[in-house]
């Protein structure tokens, strides 16, 4: 790939403000804000590291500017003022401009919301936690304009270079936009460009209060990605005009938090800089610059898109999560240090939209969100460690232990490293996860740690270690259900098959439609194998709200994956199945391969050893519950950290 960076890493400048380069943190509410909405010591410690590693623009989170609309960070008092401050003083710090994201939530405020109900433009549920709000009175939208500017000047208070108004993701402002959220019949209805009314108004409020020259951007979702919503070419009539109330830069996201699969932060299957295209259509109408963003890891495909005029600036969301030095690193040509965002959105914003109460996180990085716990100085004292197993877990308590100083030996069974995720990145789109556990087995070694491969940890091995401490990451072992006929040649394991150590028949029952059996259905059919998945629940228990899940579950849809829910494995034949159907045998023939997926149990081998022979010890991952990788990297690393 062409390594030039020289048009991304070039400086730019709104109006009268000078930015080191295109590159910009868009907003990404983190939850780490004190309880009563203000800066918390947490927010600064995140919002510094992500503010040192490269990036010229920092937008912060939402910033709340009234209390009807608030879901984290404030900014519709002067209290916050202070709070504020000490944020755009550490990305300053940081070497980057700061802008603060002016938000509110309108009929999605409902998990935020202390007292009263969500305000929107008519009372219609939420596509995301089915509520609907008060449809807003006249009053009541003057009060909100009015707050957007007060809010406006409390940020330029607080120090920051400019703001950026989110009319974006189904909030308010995209609330008015909608169609399907804004049915109003006064001036603040009807056709597009009057029910855009709303966000002139937040324009022109804001404009008028922080002044002429103070950088607004608007950040918009130049398409709303759900049925019957609007499009780009809707989005295109209004910029202009736009532009003329007051907006300096736009920032051209897509979709809303209601739109299938999770566009707003994609998922693997869709490829860096794949919503530039909404960015180009709107740089067709102004002239004023636009911000592109959409699944950007590589700062090289970031820098061609600039080139080519495509857009003006990018913006690097998760990606900064995983990895705030990525562009020092890419400057200094060090691709392969470079963590890449996996796009797994487990840590990120699936966390925080459906674990309540969970501020942000990445799912290969554990230093994210946890600034203030992350230790940045060798250990005290230094401690001979094993850590047995290496997949996320292993890998990443050997590699924090390592850093902190520690004498590190990790011991791997199989002849290769990775764990279960050289499993999981057999799936399609999921290759990206193959590349990620590469790259977290380079980094340990690059720790001058030797993975020893193909050697197993038992008891007696420990008895003559004399470590001072384990750490147990042994992950689960595949479970194998009792049935009549498991011993048929046709009966293989899910593993076997992603291994590829067992050949994709034609025919394929796949038993257990977790998302082990998903991910197996979905690689058979990807090879060109008729599926039928049977699951003993009433309905798949892998959700199809998450962008993963929903990805997985289309495509299988789509392939006529055949789902038979309520029913058990009872028996195996030749080339034929048993199963219970709601407890009523039924036969199915042509059956050429029986794909066993009932799940996974932790390995408990050494845990009462180590129990009973009173060593230092953590049990980490899969080892401890079966569960996924961010609890396998994050309890990996704070068995480190506790050393
Ligand atoms: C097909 C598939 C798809 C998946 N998809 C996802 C997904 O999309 N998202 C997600 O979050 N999770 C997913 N998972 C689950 C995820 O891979 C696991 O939760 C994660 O790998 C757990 O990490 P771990 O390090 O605890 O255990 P493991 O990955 O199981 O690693 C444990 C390692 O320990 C080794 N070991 C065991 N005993 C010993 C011993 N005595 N001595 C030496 N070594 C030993 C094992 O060989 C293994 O390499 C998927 C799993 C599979 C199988
Ligand atoms: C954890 C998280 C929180 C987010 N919070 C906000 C937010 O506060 N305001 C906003 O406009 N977008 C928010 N977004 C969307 C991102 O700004 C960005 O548009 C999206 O993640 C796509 O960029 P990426 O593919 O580079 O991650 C959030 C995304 C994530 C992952």
């Amino acid at each position: 790939m062409n390594n030039d960076l020289s048009h991304l890493f070039s400086p730019f400048k709104i109006r009268d403000l000078e930015i080191p380069n295109r590159c910009v943190m868009p907003p990404m509410g983190c939850h780490l804000e004190n309880k009563d909405a203000s800066v918390s010591d947490a927010n600064i410690a995140y919002i510094s590291r992500q503010a040192s590693g490269g990036i010229g623009l920092v937008i912060t989170e939402i910033a709340a500017v009234h209390e009807t609309g608030a879901i984290g960070m404030g900014v519709y008092d002067d209290r916050f003022v202070p709070g504020l401050t000490r944020m755009a003083r550490a990305i300053h710090d940081g070497g980057a401009k700061a802008a603060l994201q002016l938000h509110h939530a309108g009929r999605e405020t409902y998990p935020g919301l202390k007292k009263g109900y969500a305000l929107g433009p008519s009372a219609l549920p939420s596509l995301v936690y089915g509520m609907a709000p008060k449809e807003m009175s006249l009053d009541e939208i003057r009060m909100i304009v009015e707050s957007f500017g007060k809010a406006a000047v409390r940020a330029v208070d607080a120090g920051f270079d400019a703001v950026e108004i989110h009319g974006a993701h189904g909030y308010l402002l995209t609330q008015f936009m909608s169609a399907i959220s804004n049915q109003r019949k006064d001036g603040y209805g009807g056709d597009f460009k009057s029910r855009a009314r709303f966000v002139f108004e937040v324009v022109q409020e804001v404009r008028k209060s922080v002044g002429k020259n103070f950088p607004v951007l608007l950040r918009i979702s130049a398409e709303e990605y759900i049925r019957n919503g609007y499009t780009v070419e809707d989005v295109q009539t209004i910029l202009p005009d736009l532009v003329q109330a007051g907006v300096d830069v736009f920032h051209a996201s897509v979709g809303t938090h209601g739109s299938p699969g999770g566009v707003t932060s994609a998922p693997p299957e869709f490829e860096q800089g794949w919503n530039v295209w909404r960015a180009k259509k709107c740089k067709e109408v102004v002239d004023v610059p636009v911000i592109a963003v959409g699944r950007f890891n590589d700062p090289r495909v970031a820098d061609k898109f600039i080139a080519q005029g495509d857009a003006d600036m990018i913006a690097f969301g998760r990606q900064q999560l995983a990895d705030p030095d990525f562009l020092n690193k890419a400057k200094a040509g060090q691709y392969d240090q470079i963590r890449n965002c996996i796009a797994c959105n487990q840590g990120c914003i699936e966390r925080l939209m459906y674990e309540p109460g969970s501020s942000v996180r990445c799912a290969i990085n554990p230093e994210t969100g946890q600034e203030l716990l992350y230790p940045r100085t060798p250990a005290k004292t230094k401690k001979k460690v094993w850590v047995i197993g290496a997949g996320p877990a292993g890998l990443t308590a050997a590699q924090e232990a390592a850093r902190l100083g520690h004498d590190v030996s990790l011991f791997e069974k199989e002849d290769t490293a990775g764990g279960q995720i050289l499993y999981a990145s057999k799936a399609p789109s999921k290759q990206i996860y193959g590349d990620w556990i590469r790259w977290q087995i380079k980094q340990v070694e690059q720790m001058g740690v030797t993975i020893q491969t193909s050697t197993t940890i038992t008891p007696e091995k420990l008895e003559n270690a004399n470590v001072d401490a384990v750490i147990l990451a042994a992950g689960g072992d595949k479970i194998i259900p009792t049935i009549p006929g498991l011993d048929e040649s046709i009966v293989c394991t899910a593993w076997q098959i992603l291994g590829e150590t067992v050949k994709p028949e034609k025919n394929v029952l796949v038993v257990g439609g977790g998302l082990i059996g998903m991910e197996t259905a979905d690689f058979l059919i990807d090879k060109g194998s008729k599926v039928t998945l049977v699951e003993m629940l009433p309905k798949s228990p892998v959700p199809n709200y998450t962008s993963h899940g929903y990805m997985l579950h289309k495509r299988l849809k789509q392939a006529e994956c055949r789902f038979r829910f309520n029913s058990r494995l009872d028996s195996v034949g030749k080339n034929a199945v048993t199963l219970l159907v709601d407890g009523k045998p039924e036969t199915l023939t042509d059956i050429h391969q029986v794909v066993l997926a009932v799940g996974m149990k932790p390995r408990a081998e050494l845990k009462e050893y180590l129990a009973n022979k009173k060593i230092e010890h953590y049990v980490v991952g899969d080892a401890q519950t079966v569960r996924r990788i961010i609890e396998a990297t994050d309890e990996g690393a704070k068995a480190a950290w506790s050393l």
